[in-house]
């Protein structure tokens, strides 16, 4: 069925008001997604889940007579299934972390950044010449300055240069805008309103 960019996305089935976004997800041949974004973990905390462990296997695994420990047998060997044979223990920042979040943690933390975004949107789009070119169902909000993709670029890169805040740009149905996802633990109403101010100086200054 093809495969799931869930970095930020599948974090949305720990919390009950966004998991019907994800409607459909097991079907897909693998998700990945990632620890450093909403679990706010260390960087290089990235995961992938394939539904076929078979063609998991085949595309991991490797033999050589000089490095033993592989599985053979009918023992699962962790290593068969990933690119690095040797490696840091990456997977105990995650089990901390869910440990101490739980379920309703992580859901929390979710929730709490969607409302956060749409904040943030509701802010932008009371700003004249400004539109959010999507639905804000999740921590996502794709902002566009005016009807020139060189004016969302600038705006996109003078907030990043102030130093406050820090997003991406991103090229959607043809049209340029910027990028913002919400997903540090520590964001406050605060944090959204002073980016805001940010932007919208950025943009007015440029107009
Ligand atoms: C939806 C999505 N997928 C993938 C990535 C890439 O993540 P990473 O740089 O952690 O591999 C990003 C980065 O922001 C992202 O937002």
């Amino acid at each position: 069925m093809g495969d799931v960019d869930g970095a930020f996305g599948l974090w949305a089935a720990a919390n009950p008001s966004t998991r019907h976004l994800l409607a459909g997800v097991e079907a897909a041949d693998s998700w990945g997604t990632d620890g450093h974004k909403w679990l706010n973990v260390p960087y290089d905390s990235g995961y992938s889940f394939c539904a076929d462990p078979v063609a998991h296997r085949a595309a991991m695994a490797y033999s050589v007579a000089y490095v033993t420990g592989h599985g053979e047998g009918p023992v699962r060997a962790p290593s068969d299934y990933i690119l690095e044979s040797s490696r840091r223990a990456r997977g105990f920042v995650t089990w901390v972390a869910l440990r101490l979040l739980g379920r309703t943690g992580v859901g929390d933390l979710v929730e709490r950044c969607c409302r956060l975004a749409r904040r943030f949107a509701g802010r932008m789009a009371a700003i004249e010449g400004v539109s959010v070119g999507n639905d804000v169902v999740l921590n996502q909000v794709l902002v566009r300055f005016g009807e020139d993709d060189g004016a969302t670029d600038a705006v996109a890169a003078a907030a990043q240069e102030s130093g406050e805040c820090w997003m991406g740009s991103t090229t959607w149905r043809g049209k340029r805008y910027m990028r913002v996802s919400v997903a540090n633990w520590s964001t406050s109403e605060d944090d959204i309103d002073r980016t805001s101010a940010v932007v919208e100086a950025a943009w007015r200054s440029l107009r």
